[in-house]
């Protein structure tokens, strides 16, 4: 998709599909009253009939019949508010891509006129479209692929190129493909995905100026005491996987961050066994680990000053002969030990090895993204992950950087108190708590490994998977992190 930035009126624009945003009950708008008086009255008896009312998230497609020099109009409801947020541009975007795909339109131009930082606000347009535009279809026999689009075209009079608009848009441009890469690891079947392929895409994708990938397979696992990951694996016919991308910048690094995905590629619960119903779309257990590898995918084309280490465990979590059972212990490298009560609660296992491991190379900070609880997800919907931290300066960067991505996080205590219901009878701690808190004693496990390095912990339980289609994602996997990462990095 080519962008452009033009100076031009809705009247002079040639596209196949011109998109006026508008807010609520803002019909009166200039540029409206002068198309509607080209269109000789019919956009304003279309919007009536039609009850266009510009809220949120509502479309009016209009055919213009020659009238125009673009040959459809798009009204897209921005809904209310005086100052709109990045994230109703991004999905408006994404709304009109859905739209274009409808007509075959393969030029697309987008009246630009935002109130405030039209850089973040060109920047969600063009994230928007490309994250529309994304499509999984590889196994399906009859697929209808989207029409691709060709041009997008962002104008308003007077508009001008600048170097931050030009800066925001490359941003994103960067980001895009590693949020696609995430996508295609989630989407891909569970036996497809498995731990050994895991660590190949990791090879094949994290390559460019200052990338490496180690993948260790089970022996160098053994030998590096990952007890967690040895353990999980112990029920599977597959070998665990312990991948590690490094990026190191050209220059002297300015900080240090270390990523770490949890990647259960199938999650069964283990003995402990799930139900049918809830092993459905236990594909997506490894979508952390996804996250990780698609942003450290994009790093060598984003120039940062940074060291970046993403570390990825991986297994998939099955009930064979061998499996471990509850009441197992696991004794981790930090001299830790875990008493394993249900093997379902895998993903702390295996990301307790990987803290400790990461936290040995005293990073300035340490983020782990992993579907770890569902009750993560009771509390916050699908639409929210819960982030979990020992350093509120982090936790609030990571937030910002989250709304301005239009992926929400939302803090959740990490309550001392509830350490008590973690009490084992012959180890350390148990791997699970009471009935309450599941997402807080989780993330006090976890707690446990990060040896007092600046560290966030986000569930990403509910929004890693689309359960239906949405404005930016088809039903799926939906690379979520991605690009929170990926900004998050770029502000250090
Ligand atoms: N992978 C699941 C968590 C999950 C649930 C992710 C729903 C996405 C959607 C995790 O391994 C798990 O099974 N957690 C258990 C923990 C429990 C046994 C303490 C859970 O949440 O039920
Ligand atoms: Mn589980
Ligand atoms: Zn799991």
């Amino acid at each position: 998709m080519e962008i452009k930035l033009r100076d031009a009126g809705a009247e002079n624009l040639k596209a196949d599909l011109l998109v006026l945003p508008v807010q609520e009950k803002q019909l009166e708008g200039p540029v409206l009253r002068m198309l509607d008086r080209r269109l000789k009255g019919k956009l304003r008896e279309r919007i009536q009939a039609g009850r266009f009312t510009g809220s949120e998230g509502s479309l009016l497609l209009y055919p213009t019949s020659g009238m125009l020099r673009s040959s459809h109009l798009l009204l897209v409801g921005m809904g209310e508010g005086k100052e709109l947020e990045s994230d109703t541009w991004r999905k408006a975007a994404a709304r009109a891509r859905r739209e274009a795909a409808s007509i075959g339109a393969e030029d697309i131009a987008v009246f630009f006129a935002p109130e405030k930082d039209p850089e973040k606000t060109a920047g969600a347009i063009v994230e928007g479209m490309e994250l529309a535009s994304y499509q999984f279809n590889k196994y399906r026999s009859i697929s209808k692929p989207l029409a691709a689009v060709k041009n997008l075209t962002l104008f308003k009079p007077g508009l001008k190129r600048s170097a931050l608009l030009d800066k925001s848009i490359k941003m994103v441009q960067a980001s895009i493909p590693g949020v696609y890469l995430a996508r295609d690891l989630i989407n891909e079947p569970p036996s497809i995905t498995t731990a050994r392929f895991l660590g190949e895409q990791a090879q094949r994708h994290c390559r460019g100026r200052g990338l490496s990938v180690e993948v260790w397979g089970k022996k160098k696992i053994a030998a590096m005491d990952l007890a967690g990951l040895l353990a999980v694996n112990q029920g599977s016919q597959e070998e665990p996987r312990f991948i590690i991308v490094r990026y190191k910048p050209s220059g002297k690094a300015k900080k240090k961050v270390a990523l770490i995905g949890k990647g259960i590629t199938f999650d069964s619960g283990g003995l402990s066994l799930k139900s049918a119903k809830s092993m459905e779309t236990m594909k997506l257990d490894m979508s952390g680990g996804a996250a990780v590898i698609g942003a450290m995918s994009r790093l060598p084309h984003l120039d940062l000053n940074i060291e970046v280490t993403g570390y990825v465990p991986t297994t998939d979590n099955l009930p064979g002969a061998n499996a471990q059972k509850p009441g197992d212990v696991i004794r981790y490298l930090n001299g830790k030990t875990i008493e394993v009560l249900n093997t379902d609660a895998e993903g702390r296992l295996i990301l307790a090895d990987a803290l400790a491991l990461a936290a040995k190379e005293k990073p300035d900070y340490m983020i782990n993204l992993a579907t770890l609880t569902g009750a993560c997800v009771v509390a916050l919907g699908t639409e929210v992950a819960g982030i979990f931290s020992n350093h509120q300066p982090l936790v609030n960067q990571l937030i910002e950087c989250a709304r301005e991505s239009g992926e929400k996080l939302w803090q959740l205590p990490l309550v001392k108190e509830y350490r008590d219901a973690l009490k084992s009878s012959v180890a350390d701690m148990k791997n699970i708590g009471g009935s309450h808190g599941g997402a807080i004693t989780a993330a006090l496990i976890l707690q446990e490994f990060v040896n007092g390095v600046p560290w966030a912990h986000l569930d990403i339980a509910g929004p890693a998977f689309a359960e239906q289609d949405m404005a930016v994602c088809p039903k799926g996997g939906t690379g979520f992190g991605v690009r929170t990462l990926l900004r998050f990095l770029s502000t250090l």
